[in-house]
């Protein structure tokens, strides 16, 4: 939302609301616990602190898991900026969640309560989760998945998905989990970039009432790609669908002979090994594979876990996040699980079948921690305080949001109508090549609508020109860390030089792609991207997948592809289209494009505008100004930030 990039920065910086913590919560934090284990009262005396000793906070949060060989040298900046995190360390992020607790207490605790688009409920308990996880992995070695293959989980949210990415970083193999929205096109091009071997699919399910074929998209994608040996099927609806011999499998003949008592013992990695690959969105070409390994992502998302949801024994724990996106992957699996917390996984959409599905959710479950997106709130927002007051949802403790940037009014609407007026909202910052979140309050400070606060203990981030330097407090810019952190993506799959972009855009920092401002008290409040990712109800997207799904069409000859403001999504797509000479404007066209982008990218990238053009203002080599485009649209200034991304 470059848009009103500066324009409302009077307004944000003079935000007056401010709501502190109460006594009990700063007594009780886990933050506060470890802030006192380092002689410290006052949390601005430790964040310095943190700054200065960065490497001694990290590896008391390492020591916090289990590592089958501990690390010799927790940093190693010399091949910058391919950092190394916890070096010479032996360790499996997935023995932290599941092993380690075999022999305490947490073994018979619920890890995750799961309810269906349909109302079906299951619950699983730690050593369940162990179980069924021990045995797929020995499935999955079974037909031929070993240390380094890339396995793509293409699936629902069901406990299966949790159980195969477990599986798969078992065996040491690398995961590549797909949203299940995205179209067969976007699934092909991730199974041919990772060069995935297997890929995890299910028959097909529900959300809000809707089916979604997904072994028939599956089937789809893999006809066109290469390396692909098996398909395996989990069977959650009983649908009928094509099996082909020799490639495809079902999940439970997969299991059949592999008893309960199999255990496949984790695989020691290098701690610098790669745990995934999530693709994501960039402002040019085609998606890109994030890179992340095992030790020290789970270092950096188990504390933040820890400090950021400050997770207790009995709390129950409810990322509303789909699996398929990074604050799945850190949220709702790994850091949860590594924290030993019982969570809640749904498998359904907010308001199907009735405005309250969410709420009633957090009720049956008695959800304490409740961590969701900007637009999930607006979008219930609409249908009145009502459907949430149905409910009893006196078990609230703390709020999140994450995704994009929340507005102050639904940030009160949240705190007042879900947070009965007095719980704290963690709104946090940060990307899926982050890994973890690096700005955010913790529950011990007091909070304004719309700010994500300040940074995490030993984040360093600033607000900056064009030239990298800072601005200062009370103005705007570009949001860049200073220095990297343990959770940082490693590469960009096949691209190393794509990842270097982010430390040399602006000198020695790292470029987040986002506009913030910085107001008298360093609270950071960040506005939205600087490049052409577009961010449709916090999801991801570029506007050249866009582009490329639309020129792919017979018709088009030209597009170009931008993001306008809205007031539920945050941002939604408009395209500009060039038909192909001879080809003529009409409704029925642009149904029929809009339609294409839906079966090749998938429904969250259809554009909600398509207006038709003769012409679209290019640079001098031929490069469409998406700028200029939108500055006109939006009828305002361009500025001099078109600069940074030419
Ligand atoms: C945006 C999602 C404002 C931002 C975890 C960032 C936010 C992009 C916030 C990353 C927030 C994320 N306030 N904006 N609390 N959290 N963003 O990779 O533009 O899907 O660069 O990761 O989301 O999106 P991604």
């Amino acid at each position: 939302m470059s848009n009103n990039l500066f324009q409302d920065t009077d307004s944000i910086l003079s935000e007056e609301r401010i709501f502190p913590p109460t006594p009990e919560m700063v007594a009780n934090a886990n933050i506060t616990a470890y802030m006192k284990s380092k002689g410290f009262e006052d949390y601005e005396a430790f964040y310095k602190w943190s700054l200065d000793n960065r490497f001694e906070f990290w590896d008391d949060m390492a020591k916090e898991l289990h590592w089958f060989e501990p690390w010799q040298t927790t940093f190693e900046w010399t091949t910058k900026p391919f950092f190394k995190w916890f070096v010479g360390g032996k360790f499996n992020i997935v023995y932290n969640c599941l092993d380690r607790y075999m022999d305490t207490p947490i073994r018979h605790k619920v890890a995750f309560h799961w309810e269906g688009d349909n109302g079906d409920t299951r619950s699983i308990t730690y050593e369940q989760l162990y179980i069924e996880t021990n045995r797929m992995a020995k499935g999955l070695q079974n037909i031929g998945v070993q240390k380094g293959d890339r396995v793509a989980i293409y699936m629902p949210a069901v406990l299966e998905q949790i159980v195969a990415v477990l599986a798969v970083a078992r065996l040491g193999a690398v995961h590549t989990v797909v949203f299940g929205g995205f179209a067969a096109s976007a699934l092909r091009d991730r199974i041919i970039d990772a060069e995935a071997k297997v890929v995890i699919t299910a028959d097909g399910n529900y959300r809000g009432g809707k089916l979604i074929q997904l072994k028939h998209i599956a089937d789809e994608a893999v006809s066109e790609t290469p390396t692909i040996e098996k398909v395996v099927v989990f069977n959650h609806q009983n649908l009928d669908v094509p099996m082909q011999k020799g490639r495809d499998i079902y999940w439970h003949d997969l299991l059949t002979d592999v008893p309960v008592d199999t255990v496949v013992p984790c695989e020691p990695m290098d701690s610098e090994d790669p745990l995934y690959i999530l693709y994501t969105s960039g402002s040019t070409g085609k998606p890109k594979g994030i890179v992340h390994v095992q030790a020290g992502y789970a270092v950096g998302t188990y504390a933040t876990t820890k400090f950021v949801f400050d997770i207790k024994d009995d709390d129950v724990y409810w990322c509303t996040a789909d699996v398929g996106w990074v604050t799945g992957h850190s949220y709702i699996i790994y850091g949860p699980l590594m924290n030993g917390v019982t969570s809640v996984l749904f498998e359904g959409t907010p308001s199907y079948p009735k405005p309250d599905r969410w709420w009633g959710v957090a009720e049956r479950f008695n959800v304490s921690i409740l961590y969701t997106s900007p637009t999930g709130i607006r979008g219930l927002m609409r249908f009145g305080e009502e459907w949430p007051a149905k409910h009893d949802l006196s078990h609230l403790r703390l709020l999140g949001s994450v995704g994009e940037p929340i507005n102050p009014e639904a940030w009160m609407w949240y705190r007042h109508n879900i947070g009965h007026d007095t719980l704290p909202i963690m709104d946090t910052w940060w990307q899926t090549e982050t890994g973890s979140i690096l700005i955010s309050p913790t529950i011990i400070q007091p909070l304004k609508p719309g700010s994500a606060t300040r940074p995490l203990p030993t984040i360093e981030a600033d607000v900056v020109d064009k030239n990298g330097n800072s601005v200062g407090l009370g103005k705007g810019g570009f949001l860049v860390i200073r220095h990297p952190w343990p959770s940082l993506m490693r590469t960009i799959y096949k691209d190393p030089a794509r990842y270097q972009t982010y430390w040399d855009t602006l000198p020695n920092v790292y470029f987040a792609g986002d506009a913030a401002t910085i107001d008298n008290h360093g609270y950071i409040r960040v506005q939205g991207r600087v490049d052409d990712v577009i961010k449709v109800s916090g999801h991801r997207l570029g506007s050249m997948e866009i582009e490329s799904s639309l020129v792919s069409h017979p018709a088009v000859a030209e597009v170009a592809a931008i993001g306008k403001p809205d007031e539920l999504k945050g941002e939604h797509v408009k395209v500009f289209v060039i038909l192909k000479n001879g080809i003529e404007p009409s409704e029925e066209l642009a149904k029929e494009l809009k339609l294409h982008v839906r079966t090749t990218v998938g429904a969250l990238a259809v554009p909600e505008e398509l207006e038709f053009t003769p012409s679209l203002p290019k640079t001098r080599s031929g490069k469409i100004m998406r700028r200029v485009i939108r500055a006109r649209e939006l009828g305002e200034p361009i500025g001099d930030i078109s600069t940074l991304d030419s």
